[in-house]
């Protein structure tokens, strides 16, 4: 199944996609990255690997429809069925939302629906809590909201920092959003008409 990421920043989440989408038998191939951010890493990382990646940047375009509208007509052009939300740092509009409902995933670093939004990691410190994470869900209008596929836990350590505990994290992201992406793809899971996960044993 063709699949486009939609990046910001780094992209190492993308990375992660990309190299498992090259291992034998994976059930999806990316075929394009989009960065609303010219300067972005990512998408040097995925012409590293030969994979078309361009930069549609709000500031091209007068209005966020306007914007919306060329990723869209990128998206299609690419042929990509299923789309990955990747560090992609824009809250898209409920039409945009719509359009691809049921087939587009983002990673959130926490364990949802604990701390949706931004510093999840200083949240979750700062909160006391002993266990934190990561989650792949369904992207729905409300940000970080969606019904959930996948999750990993992480321990919290006495001594860990924003810094320390993102790094465990982004590792656990690095697992399950390849893991969340394949069972999509396979059809394994699918979002239901009242927005819930799911999964092949109950479809
Ligand atoms: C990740 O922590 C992801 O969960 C969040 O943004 C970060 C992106 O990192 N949505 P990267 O660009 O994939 O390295």
């Amino acid at each position: 199944v063709p699949v486009a990421v939609l990046i910001s920043g780094r992209g190492s989440n993308m990375g992660a996609l990309i190299a498992a989408s090259l291992e034998k038998n994976y059930p999806a191939k990316i075929v394009l990255v989009i960065s609303d951010k010219p300067d972005a890493k990512g998408l040097e990382h995925a012409r590293d690997f030969g994979i078309e990646a361009v930069a549609i940047p709000r500031s091209d375009y007068d209005s966020k429809p306007d914007h919306e509208a060329a990723v869209s007509a990128a998206i299609a052009a690419s042929g990509a069925q299923i789309i990955a939300l990747a560090g992609y740092m824009r809250l898209l509009s409920g039409e945009f939302v719509q359009r691809y409902s049921g087939r587009m995933i983002n990673i959130h670093p926490s364990l949802l629906p604990a701390f949706p939004g931004l510093a999840t990691h200083s949240r979750a410190l700062s909160a006391g809590c002993r266990v934190h994470g990561c989650t792949v869900h369904f992207v729905t209008e409300a940000m970080d909201e969606g019904p959930i596929i996948e999750q990993e836990a992480v321990r919290v350590a006495h001594d860990d920092t924003p810094d320390t505990l993102s790094q465990r994290v982004l590792e656990a992201e690095h697992r399950i959003y390849p893991k969340a992406l394949a069972m999509l793809a396979r059809g394994d899971v699918r979002m239901s008409r009242d927005g819930r996960a799911l999964f092949k044993d109950s479809i």
